[in-house]
């Protein structure tokens, strides 16, 4: 395994570290994690050097931190710096902060938490939790040897990155991070921001969820067309720790193979390894997956307002995403979750305003329709 630095602290952690939010389940149900198997992954990534596990309140409807404290018995929690999340959705007063923590540590079984994030904060997460005294909490639970560091995951956009980076002396902070979201929420810049104010950067999502292990046959052809062989998942992996300012990359393992293979990478990551045609590569392969769109929008919102809140831009984009990465189930949530009904689709009227004002002359009343059929029909 190779170590790198964690930002300010004295602790050299493994390239690799283990996110428990995509363990092995049984039956197709992600409540029911196959414990045997996960605790031998588990165990296995420890035995070969992962020294970081992070896990949640929620993953696997709330059984991962069960899970994570099995599997860190018979003496693996000493080899381990384990990081867990306050769920900012269910803390409405101070005291939940407690309750929570209380709770997690019972269900890790264990008397201190190494690592505790502040869980995917935006802007309005960010704010609560500000406004009730997360922060004076934290250092009371710190005094007390609860938790040792405290830091936050991220899902916003840069400029709400960088207020939080600048809000609070953070230990670390955990971002999604991989070839094709460098500009993206935090992305490459956000990267290098935290990095510059001494914060240790985990990597979440570094294969996008998986979707960048299996990547469809046009970019496929580009990897194969150069001259060194790896693995989609080895380049994906190999291009985060090229760069000096990622501490650790969390990877979501769902089968025994899967840790072997990254464990395996690891072994063979480094600091600016990539000459400039390998990183000349991967901008090909962006590059390729960016060109890779049902709809042929740009997102330029010439086609906005529209008179009955449709957010066209952002419907084409999701449709875009699901084609892209061959799985609408991330776009569909975003649809069905992330936008208003009166921004969905759906809420088109067909009266034609937009169309002229599109510079591609996209046949935008007919492609919302096939927007809403993809997002709307049940699955
Ligand atoms: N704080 C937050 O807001 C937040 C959000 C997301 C994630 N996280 C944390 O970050 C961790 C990493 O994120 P992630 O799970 O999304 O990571 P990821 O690496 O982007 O995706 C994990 C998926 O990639 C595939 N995969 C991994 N290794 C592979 C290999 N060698 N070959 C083929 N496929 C492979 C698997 O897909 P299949 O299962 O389909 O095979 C696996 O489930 C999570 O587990 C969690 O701990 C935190």
């Amino acid at each position: 395994m190779q170590y790198r630095k964690f930002g300010r602290l004295d602790f050299k952690v493994s390239a690799l570290g283990f996110g428990a939010m995509r363990l092995p389940t049984v039956g197709g149900d992600d409540g029911r994690i196959d414990e045997e198997l996960a605790i031998k992954m588990i165990r296995y990534a420890i035995d070969n050097g992962v020294n970081y596990v992070d896990t949640a309140y929620g993953y696997h409807r709330g059984n991962s931190e069960i899970l994570v404290g099995k599997a860190l018995k018979d003496g693996y929690r000493e080899k381990t710096m384990l990081a867990t999340k306050l769920p900012p959705w269910h803390v409405n007063v101070r005291e939940d902060m407690d309750r929570l923590l209380n709770e997690q540590l019972k269900k890790l079984d264990t008397d201190h938490i190494d690592f505790y994030l502040l869980h995917a904060l935006n802007k309005d997460t960010w704010n609560k939790l500000y406004n009730l005294g997360v922060l004076d909490w934290a250092e009371g639970v710190i005094r007390k040897g609860l938790i040792r560091y405290i830091g936050f995951s991220f899902h916003d956009d840069l400029e709400t990155f960088k207020k939080i980076v600048d809000a609070y002396n953070w230990t670390f902070c955990q971002i999604q991070y991989n070839y094709m979201d460098i500009d993206h929420q935090a992305g490459m810049e956000g990267l290098k921001y935290a990095s510059s104010k001494g914060l240790a950067v985990v990597i979440m999502e570094p294969l996008r969820g998986g979707r960048l292990a299996n990547p469809p046959d046009r970019v496929r052809q580009v990897f194969d067309s150069f001259p060194i062989k790896r693995s989609p998942v080895a380049w994906a992996l190999l291009w985060l720790w090229n760069q000096p300012e990622v501490s650790t990359v969390l990877s979501g393992m769902s089968n025994f193979e899967q840790v072997k293979e990254n464990i395996e990478i690891a072994d063979k990551s480094g600091i600016n390894i990539f000459t400039p045609e390998e990183l000349r590569l991967i901008e090909r392969v962006r590059e390729t997956y960016l060109g890779i769109k049902a709809i042929d929008c740009n997102e330029c919102g010439y086609c906005m307002p529209c008179p009955n809140g449709v957010n066209i831009p952002v419907n084409f984009h999701l449709y875009n995403e699901g084609v892209r990465y061959n799985d609408f189930g991330g776009p569909r949530w975003h649809y069905r979750n992330g936008l208003k009904e009166s921004e969905r689709a759906s809420s088109c009227i067909k009266c034609g305003i937009c169309e002229p004002k599109c510079p591609q002359h996209l046949p935008i009343r007919e492609l919302l329709e096939k927007v809403k059929e993809t997002f709307e029909a049940t699955v």
